[in-house]
Parts: structure tokens; C-alpha cells; sequence
């Protein structure tokens, strides 16, 4: 089976397809997703934002070419949950690791499937709280796994969820399109100061092979990363144009 992945696309989504041998991976362009799914492709796996860029996946292309070549659909939606606005239902399976916009403490993880794809699954890594009732499962050796995608739940690292309770639940409370609005803006507001093309994203990188823009930014206080040879800069509720200045000021 071919499993086709992005260029560049964070190894964790990658590596585990990567591992298994009698998998064919393929790698193409983000742009050339869409155009690149062939009738032999089985999974189509891409961020909805990558990791290293800030694009945005153009998804409507991709569920079109999937659909018309009856490929699966796995996204990872941990680079934009909370701060653009995402559909889980439109995929056949999304993963979400909530450290990043969502603001949760690090181990809380998720994983949406769609029933046709959830048929073809087996969780290998049941234990108690994969059980239909988790407390009647604490022991074996008779298995009664959860009917529904809940037979893919992992025993909770439960300290990390007391934090991301309150945090998902705030951002369940807001419209997401808006926060989209007012990161993207200050995204294109740094690109219009820094006189590079807009790049309507939240995340906002340019080239910055020897770390020199980062090492300003970090001598002024502003917490920002470099990635595959480019800086890094998000922009997140918090923030706004005096951040955006700040930056400026700092690369002067
Ligand atoms: C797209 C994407 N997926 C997943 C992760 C996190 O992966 P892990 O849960 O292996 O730390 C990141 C972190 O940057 C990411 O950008």
C-alpha cells in the first residue's frame, strides 16, 4: 500500500509509516498533494499547518483527490486547533497533540476516526482504559474493548489533563474564525514591515540560515524558534501590534 506524505511534514506523523516495511512511502511538494494521489495511493497523511512553514493545507483540493481515488485521509491538526478553524469530521483520521495553540499541558493527545476507517484499525496498544466500562477492565484475561474509537484510548497521564481541561474549554468558547483573523493579521502586518510578501498565516518564517534574526530576537526577550533554516515567528491571542513592532525594532 502507498501512503503519501509531504515534504518536510513533522517526523511524527512521518516515522511510523516510514518503520513499517511493507509500507511504500511516498514523499511530494505540499502544493502537489492533491495533484499527487494516484488510484494506489491508500493514505493521503499531511498536516493541516506544517510545523516548519506555517502553510496552510489546501484541503478542499486534497478531499476532492481523495475522494475521486478512494484514498483514506489522515491530518494532523496539532499546528492548527485553536487557532484555525478545522473540521475533524471531514477526515477519515486526525491526530491533535494539544501542547502547541491549545495551550494544554504536554500528553494530551487526540485522535479522531471516521467509522469506515476505524473498521480497518486494530489497537495495538489496549490496556484498561480502552475497555467498553474501564473500571470492569482493570483485569484480564477476557477483553470487552469500547465499541467505538474510544478502543484507541491510552491510560491518561493524568496530571496533564487537570491543565488541559480549563484550556480546551475556554478555546471551545471562542470563534475560532476570528482568533484566524487577528493572528493572520499580525502575521501579514510583520511581513508588511519586514517588506517580504504576506504570507497570511499565524506562523510567519523567513530565511534565516545562520540564526542571525534569531539571535536578536532573543537578545530583546521575544521567544521566537528557527526551523529548517528559517525563523519562526507565531502569533497567538495574546499578541498584538505592539508585538508586531517589537519585532521590527528588534531585527533594526
Ligand atoms: C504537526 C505536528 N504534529 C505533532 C507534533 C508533536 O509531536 P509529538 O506528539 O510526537 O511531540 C508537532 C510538534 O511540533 C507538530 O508540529
Amino acid at each position: 500500500a502507498e501512503v503519501l506524505c509531504v515534504d518536510g511534514d513533522f517526523s511524527s506523523i512521518v516515522f511510523p509509516f516510514l518503520e513499517r516495511k511493507a509500507i511504500r512511502v511516498r514523499n511530494v511538494p505540499l502544493a502537489a498533494l492533491a495533484e499527487s494521489i494516484t488510484d494506489d495511493t491508500w493514505l493521503v497523511v499531511f498536516s493541516h499547518v506544517q510545523s516548519a512553514t506555517g502553510q496552510v493545507a489546501d484541503v478542499a483540493a486534497i478531499l476532492e483527490a481523495a475522494g475521486a481515488h478512494e484514498t483514506y485521509t489522515f491530518c494532523d491538526t496539532t499546528q492548527s486547533a485553536g487557532v484555525h478553524p478545522v473540521d475533524a469530521s471531514l477526515f477519515d483520521a486526525t491526530v491533535c497533540h494539544s501542547y502547541k495553540w491549545l495551550c494544554s499541558p504536554r500528553g494530551v493527545a487526540f485522535l479522531t476516526l471516521s467509522e469506515r476507517f476505524d473498521a480497518q484499525l486494530t489497537p495495538l496498544q489496549a490496556g484498561w482504559y480502552a475497555g467498553d466500562d474501564v473500571w470492569k477492565s482493570c483485569y484480564g484475561p477476557q477483553i470487552h474493548l469500547a465499541a467505538n474509537a474510544r478502543r484507541f484510548d491510552v491510560s491518561p497521564a493524568w496530571p496533564a489533563w487537570v491543565g488541559a481541561e480549563p484550556a480546551i474549554r475556554m478555546f471551545s468558547e471562542l470563534d475560532i474564525d476570528e482568533v484566524w483573523a487577528l493572528t493572520s493579521g499580525l502575521g501579514d502586518a510583520l511581513c508588511d514591515g519586514l517588506g517580504i510578501p504576506q504570507q497570511h498565516q499565524a506562523i510567519v518564517t523567513w530565511a534565516d540560515p545562520d540564526g542571525r534574526d534569531l539571535g536578536k530576537l532573543i537578545a530583546a526577550g521575544i521567544k521566537a524558534s528557527g526551523r529548517a533554516g528559517r525563523l519562526r515567528a507565531s502569533f497567538h491571542l495574546w499578541n498584538d501590534e505592539s508585538d508586531v513592532a517589537a519585532v521590527l525594532a528588534a531585527l533594526r
